[in-house]
């Protein structure tokens, strides 16, 4: 029976990957992979060297085609057949280089190839304020958007790269290990970012191999082990031991998967579900973190 005082608004689901197969010649990087991030959701996708979380991203970025599975998008089926269709469905993607151009300043960087014109020529005003209210917006520490991005940290370019994606008003970012080259504060930083991604109602997929920071600002955790799934866990109540099992294949219970036909419920994702039915937030976490 449910009841509609206790229980918590659904988030609208905005994408769907089901059966999800890819290879390459021989060999099969994703095999009948699940895998879904609704509104205002941190979904972590995390696994080995070579467990496909790339392979994964790179289907929704639109840089290769799945040779098997589908996709939805809120709820109708879509074809990801190039990067342009991917940005046009709404999904960013920030890939591990950021691809920046270290000689132009953070409003240029934002706004290339979006460049906002009046009467000709570039309006430089209009992009310079609207720079400092998004930046405003995802508390972002930047001294100074006139500055050229070669004089920023790894931190304050992450962030940069982050606040460029969201430039098109995008459904789902996508960032490819965020934190990998940073040290503790810019971090710090760059998680926060994430949470206020997560505020804005964007569905985030984060790529990590730290287990700390995945179980610090995702919802759920997704667990890919050589190319299948592997768990899926909510991560209020999961272990980075536990993450760390699955990961490596201690939880695979030593089989071949007998996979069963699975409903595309949401909470039935995965092979180890642990997930109560509401997606919990974690305020002690949370408040920790807090306003820094
Ligand atoms: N373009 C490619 N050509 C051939 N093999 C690839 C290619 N991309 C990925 N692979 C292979 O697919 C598997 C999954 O790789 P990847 O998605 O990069 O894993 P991860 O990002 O989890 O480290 C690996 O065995 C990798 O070598
Ligand atoms: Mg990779």
């Amino acid at each position: 029976m449910s009841n509609p005082v206790s229980s918590p608004p659904r988030r609208q689901r905005i994408l769907t990957m089901r059966g999800i197969g890819k290879h390459f010649g021989a060999v099969k990087a994703l095999t009948d992979v699940e895998f879904s991030v609704s509104e205002g959701e941190v979904v972590a996708l995390v696994g080995d060297n070579g467990a496909g979380k790339s392979t994964l991203v790179k289907i929704l970025a639109g840089v290769h085609p799945p040779d098997a599975g589908s996709i939805e998008f809120d709820g109708e089926p879509v074809e990801i057949a190039s990067p342009a269709d991917s940005q046009e469905l709404g999904i960013e993607t920030i890939f591990q280089d950021l691809a920046l151009c270290d000689n132009l300043d953070v409003v240029a960087n934002l706004w290339l190839g979006r460049e906002l014109v009046t009467g000709g020529g570039l309006d430089e005003v209009e992009m310079e304020q609207r720079t400092w209210t998004l930046l405003r917006e995802l508390s972002a520490k930047i001294p100074s958007v006139r500055s050229p991005v070669a004089a920023l940290s790894g931190g304050q370019r992450q962030t940069v790269a982050i606040a460029r994606s969201l430039i098109g008003d995008p459904r789902v970012v996508i960032l490819d290990e965020p934190t990998a080259a940073l040290g503790v504060a810019q971090t710090a930083e760059v998680l926060n970012l994430i949470e206020r991604l997560r505020e804005r109602g964007h569905g985030v997929i984060l790529i990590s191999h730290n287990m700390a920071d995945v179980l610090a600002v995702a919802d759920r955790v997704v667990v890919l082990r050589l190319g299948r799934n592997n768990g899926v866990f909510n991560a209020v109540d999961v272990t980075s031991e536990t993450l760390v099992a699955a990961i490596t294949g201690a939880t695979t219970r030593g089989k071949a998967r007998p996979e069963p036909e699975r409903p595309a419920e949401p909470a039935k994702d995965g092979r180890i579900i642990r997930m109560p039915q509401s997606t919990t937030r974690r305020p002690s976490n949370r408040s920790e973190r807090g306003e820094r």
